[in-house]
């Protein structure tokens, strides 16, 4: 079994900052799948989703999935938000899903200091209300794929990192070996 933290969840619930407090914390590798699919396509994502639409961006997800169940262990590794509907999620660790309301992440979305650039980057938010759609699809598939559950709404950052911790230690022990 592989030692590495997948983090799920809904577009703008926080995996990404999650993810790198967490890194800094507890001193690990992180690395983020749009940041893989980008860096590989050298296209942003939402110029892939314009250019050759959703699923061919879901292809290269898989793709990415594919080579993190090669070659990739004991890392946190925060994922897009439609990264769940992989095909080999669970090979890949411990799956860790960070949950909120639709309410809840919308606002947080909205009051974000770079609010605009943070709409902007996501295609599947420009339109709060297709989004929220998405959510209520989406929010039963979370569940069913995640190993552990942790609601962040309205939890301060060093609450959300211990509740990670206290469930993947024992998996994900000895991060150091990274290094
Ligand atoms: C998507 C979420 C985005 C990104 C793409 C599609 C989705 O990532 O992968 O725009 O299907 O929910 P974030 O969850 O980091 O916004």
């Amino acid at each position: 079994m592989k030692k590495n933290i997948i983090l799920i969840g809904f577009m703008g619930v926080g995996k990404g900052t999650t993810a790198r407090a967490y890194a800094k914390k507890y001193k690990c590798f992180n690395i983020d799948t749009d940041d893989l699919i980008e860096s590989k396509a050298n296209q942003k994502i939402k110029d892939i989703f314009n250019e050759y639409g959703e699923k061919y961006f879901r292809s290269l997800e898989q793709e990415c999935a594919n080579w993190i169940e090669k070659s990739v262990d004991k890392t946190l590794i925060s994922c897009g938000g439609g990264f769940y509907h992989v095909d080999n999620l669970k090979k890949l660790g411990t799956v860790v899903l960070l949950d909120a309301s639709y309410e809840w992440i919308f606002n947080r979305l909205s009051t974000a200091k770079n609010a605009k650039a943070k709409l902007k980057k996501r295609p599947l938010f420009s339109e709060p209300k297709k989004a929220k759609r998405l959510y209520k699809e989406r929010e039963r598939a979370y569940k069913k794929v995640a190993d552990i559950v942790i609601n962040v709404e309205g939890k301060e950052m060093k609450e959300i990192l211990k509740s990670i911790h206290k469930h993947t230690k024992n998996s994900f022990k000895n991060m150091d070996n990274n290094l």
